[in-house]
């Protein structure tokens, strides 16, 4: 019987911690043949972790349902920050799919901060979206030319209908299953956005909004608590810091997550 010592290291754990597993090879005499007996992890070893690595599709493998947004963009008109994931009954390979409306013509941008969560159903309506509510007709008629063209007399077309500006969400927001999200509307740091809501307005940050239109259901700290906690902005921290303060982030108490952002 000859041992024989491998360490394993892979995706999910970044290589930074590694199990030392014993295999045991046994040689059958009458055959030659020889048979792995066992895998048997003798030690763990952990190293210094700093959470998952953000450069990573799909962070918790094997479930491949929830994926590092920013690992999987191709329109440079959508930008996404660290860490900030999309979970998906179904595909969660195609987020780009629910940004709905965004032609490139346009230019406007979908901007998305550091730790969001985007659940399943979310979608992101953008300015190409909207015809005219002013003239007594909506209908898009300057888009189908052969004539119909000359109502915009040579101006910009794109300049004939309503645009409303970047969608941007903060960072550290919570996007619930389903929510919709219209053109133009910025969202908050640490805002909340409930089951199904459709927001039309802007959210102040670390406000929680819900229902059809969305409105404010309550926010989550005091003004000046709310203050302090867009100073602290832990969310721009190093992997590093972020790990050795992860009791504070994960807590209420805004004295200790200053005194540690110190
Ligand atoms: C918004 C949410 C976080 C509120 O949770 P909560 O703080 O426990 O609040 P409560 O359940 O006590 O509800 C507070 C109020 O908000 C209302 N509310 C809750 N969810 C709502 C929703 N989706 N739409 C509209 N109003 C909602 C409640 O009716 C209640 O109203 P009231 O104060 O008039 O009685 C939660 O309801 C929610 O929508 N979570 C998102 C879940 C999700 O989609 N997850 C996806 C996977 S990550």
């Amino acid at each position: 019987m000859h041992p024989i010592i491998k360490i394993y290291s892979g995706d999910s754990i970044s290589g930074l911690s590694a199990t030392i597993f014993a295999s045991y090879f046994l040689f059958h005499k009458n055959t030659g043949l020889v048979f792995i007996h066992a895998f048997i992890p003798i030690i763990q070893i952990y190293l210094m972790l700093n959470g998952p690595n953000p450069d990573v599709l799909c962070p918790m493998e094997p479930h491949r349902n929830l994926v590092f947004l920013k690992n999987q963009i191709t329109n440079p008109n959508i930008i996404v920050g660290e860490y900030t994931y999309y979970a998906d009954f179904t595909d969660a390979n195609n987020f780009e799919r629910n940004v709905l409306y965004h032609f490139d013509f346009v230019g406007d941008k979908l901007i998305i901060g550091n730790f969001c969560a985007i659940a399943s159903g979310v979608k992101f309506i953008m300015n190409g979206a909207n015809h005219e509510t002013a003239p007594i007709s909506t209908f898009p008629f300057a888009v189908f030319g052969n004539g119909w063209e000359k109502i915009i007399n040579g101006a910009n077309l794109i300049g004939k209908f309503p645009y409303k500006g970047d969608t941007i969400i903060g960072n550290d927001v919570w996007i619930g299953y389903d929510a919709t999200i219209m053109p133009g509307v910025k969202i908050g740091n640490g805002a909340v956005i409930a089951t199904k809501a459709i927001v039309t307005k802007d959210v102040p940050d670390y406000t929680i909004v819900g229902g059809n239109p969305a409105c404010i259901i309550r926010k989550r700290f005091n003004d000046h608590q709310i203050a302090r906690l867009l100073n602290i902005a832990w969310w721009n921290w190093s992997a590093e810091k972020i790990t050795a303060n992860l009791k504070f982030i994960n807590s209420a108490d805004i004295d200790a997550l200053e005194n540690a952002a110190r």
